[in-house]
């Protein structure tokens, strides 16, 4: 798609670790249809670090969530496999109701964990967010989690204790102009 300067529209094409080359983009309504053979690729461990519950199947919620994004105020970005097609995983933006602070998610396919493609996908959503010019984006991590904590922390992120299992990545966007 041709970058016509609107945020979130502008493709990201990448060659990660393993060869695979991958494609970035804003998730569409009919991305749904990859959804149920990307989560058959997710161990039931990384779906409890990504929704914190023992999940097995996506909700009928969840899909109809994804189906229905409402640009304005939330935002995901797909990763794809050029070569097959394959989702490889999903990065969501939600904003928070002051509009300047939004909540992230993320979730990458098991077998493609350490190529890389978490970092692109964390990358593009922080771009997006500057573009929007959001002040603040944050995600609530699982104390469990290094690999996401390490990510966050070479992403800028600072790490706020939430008193109980969950840390909260913070990444400020003003200070990381400054960076
Ligand atoms: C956490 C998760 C998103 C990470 O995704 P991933 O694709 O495995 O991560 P990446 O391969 O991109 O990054 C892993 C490492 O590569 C580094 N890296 C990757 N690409 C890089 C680049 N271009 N430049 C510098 N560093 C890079 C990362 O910083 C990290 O460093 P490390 O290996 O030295 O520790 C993934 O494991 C996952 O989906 N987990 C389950 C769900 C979850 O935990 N979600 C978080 C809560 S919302």
């Amino acid at each position: 798609m041709p970058d016509d300067g609107e945020p979130g529209t502008r493709d990201v094409h990448q060659t990660v670790l393993g060869g695979e080359h991958v494609l970035i983009r804003r998730a569409r309504p009919e991305d749904v249809a990859l959804y149920q053979d990307f989560l058959a690729g997710v161990s039931a461990d990384d779906l409890r670090l990504r929704f914190f519950a023992d999940v097995r199947e996506l909700s009928a919620d969840e899909m109809h969530k994804l189906s229905h994004l409402d640009y304005r105020h939330e935002m995901a970005f797909i990763a794809l496999d050029e070569d097959t097609g394959q989702m490889l995983g999903l990065v969501r933006l939600k904003d928070e109701l002051d509009e300047k602070t939004a909540e992230f998610a993320i979730l990458v396919s098991s077998r493609l964990k350490g190529h890389g493609v978490g970092f692109l996908l964390m990358r593009r959503v922080i771009d997006y967010a500057k573009e929007k010019g959001l002040r603040r984006v944050y995600g609530d991590v699982l104390a469990e989690n290094a690999p996401m904590l390490q990510m966050s922390a070479e992403l800028g992120f600072r790490t706020q204790d939430m008193g109980s299992d969950i840390r909260r990545v913070v990444l400020d966007l003003e200070d990381a102009d400054r960076r």
